[in-house]
């Protein structure tokens, strides 16, 4: 087995593909969470609109947060970083962009992309969205139909997918829409640009999303309310109220924490405390799913941050059993199937994922791209309809489970299958290999070491 101590790879060439070096210890240590990936993304976008300066301490600097911020830039609003997660944004008001001079480059980054649709559908500007390969796949139309209800051209006018071309109404008319899919990107389009048309923007959510936007345009002055109700939950938005700028701390991110959380739970006999996890209850949806299957995760110190709950977690090395999990809970958890996919292979006896349709739109189509990854690596999943069956691999006779690895894992630009498959790695037989490990920058610039901080590494297999 390779010595972990040479094994940091160099934060300056993290792309490419690179392996996991099987975990010949226990992990251990205490790493803070970096920012949450939704409300960097929130923050910038409110500041820009917002009279005043808001200053943003612990935004997170992925690669998809930093496309928000360039095309903020490209909208007008100025934008400084002042230091490692600190930022300055003095905004425009509501209604206030300008038509940026280039096409705005969103990157990889859906959130931004689609939110910022929203801002742009509230302003009388054109502008061309664009992307790279992977957002450039993925649809569009379910954040642009209901913009087009409220006046936003695009063009070309039927098409689904990056390039388009949005320009904005005058004056946007105030729409009552029931979301066809449970997508927080659409309901946050939505109310973004409902905040200059003249009168209640309405939404009703069959099936609650996160809830990140509405609490951050209530810390901003913003005329919003929300109710559940029988059918789903309702949220009234006025517009023409102007936002004030405010000061925001960026609580941890729960879905970077999902890394070397689920990495804690397969080491045995590891201990590892993680500091700032943001605790929304349209994000925990995973923490509850592991406890079920028979994880040792104790929350502490709770508080709150920037309008939303915040704790640490202490986590502890963990026998897991398979789990069927209902359709009801994707909502909650949506980003975190590929990690738990590996948890699954990892637990005694057969684990069902169900009603995982959305996953097929997400940076890739997660749903083959983790089924593909697991059999590549001796772990038996397959897929039914939307449904994922996941059989976790025998245990030795010490009562180790260790997945037969040795394979290849193609990662289709996706940051999350790239991280959760070196986790695999932690505990295979055989080295488990990512094909890129570029994507990682979008949203954990930090994954590598924070998790040799706590005992785990990877290598470049180009080195
Ligand atoms: C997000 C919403 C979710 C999630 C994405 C972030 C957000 O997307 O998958 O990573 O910040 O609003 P959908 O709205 O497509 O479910």
């Amino acid at each position: 087995m390779p010595k972990s101590s040479a094994s940091k790879p160099n934060q300056s060439a993290l792309s490419g593909p690179f392996r996991t070096i099987a975990a010949d210890r226990p992990l251990s240590g205490h790493v803070v969470i970096p920012g949450d990936k939704s409300i960097s993304h929130r923050a910038l976008m409110l500041g820009s609109v917002a009279i005043g300066t808001t200053r943003i301490n612990g935004l997170l600097e992925g690669d998809d947060v930093l496309s928000t911020a360039t095309a903020m830039r490209a909208f007008g609003a100025k934008l400084d970083h002042i230091g490692k997660g600190q930022w300055e944004v003095t905004g425009l008001g509501i209604g206030n962009f300008s038509s940026p001079a280039n096409d705005v480059d969103f990157g990889n980054a859906g959130t931004g992309c689609r939110l910022t649709m929203g801002l742009a559908a509230g302003s009388p500007i054109t502008a061309t969205f664009i992307g790279d390969a992977s957002l450039s796949k993925r649809p569009m139309r379910r954040v642009l139909n209901p913009l087009i209800d409220m006046g936003l051209l695009v063009e070309p006018d039927q098409k689904e997918t990056l390039p388009l071309t949005l320009r904005g109404p005058e004056r946007p008319i105030p729409i009552s829409y029931r979301l066809p899919v449970a997508s927080a990107q659409v309901k946050s389009a939505i109310l973004l640009a409902g905040l200059t048309a003249p009168g209640e923007t309405h939404i009703i959510e069959p099936h609650p999303t996160r809830d990140h936007s509405e609490h951050m345009l209530e810390l901003f002055g913003a005329d919003i309310r929300s109710e559940q109700a029988e059918d789903g939950n309702h949220v009234w938005l006025r517009g023409e109220k102007q936002l004030t700028a405010c000061d925001i701390t960026v609580p941890g991110d729960p879905s970077s924490a999902a890394f070397p959380l689920v990495a804690a739970l397969l080491v045995d006999g590891s201990d590892v405390y993680l500091e700032n996890v943001m605790s929304n209850p349209h994000r925990d949806g995973l923490f509850h799913v592991l406890r079920q299957m028979g994880a040792k995760i104790t929350s502490k110190s709770e508080r709150r941050n920037a309008g939303e709950d915040v704790f640490d977690l202490q986590v502890m090395g963990s026998r897991l059993h398979g789990i069927d999990v209902p359709a009801s809970i994707a909502p909650s958890m949506i980003d975190e199937y590929p990690i738990l996919a590996i948890a699954a292979a990892y637990a005694e006896g057969e684990s069902v994922f169900r009603g995982l349709g959305e996953l097929r739109v997400k940076e890739s189509d997660r749903l083959q791209a983790i089924a593909d990854g697991l059999n590549a690596n001796g772990v038996d999943a397959r897929i039914d309809g939307d449904d994922l069956y996941i059989q976790g691999v025998d245990a030795d006779s010490s009562g180790v489970r260790r997945t037969q690895g040795g394979g290849r894992v193609a990662t289709h630009h996706d940051h999350r299958i790239a991280m959760s498959f070196l986790i695999l790695g932690l505990l295979s037989q055989n080295p488990v290999e990512i094909d890129d490990a570029s994507m990682i920058q979008s949203s954990f610039p930090e994954f590598f070491d924070l998790m040799h901080k706590l005992g785990a590494n990877f290598e470049s297999c180009d080195a």
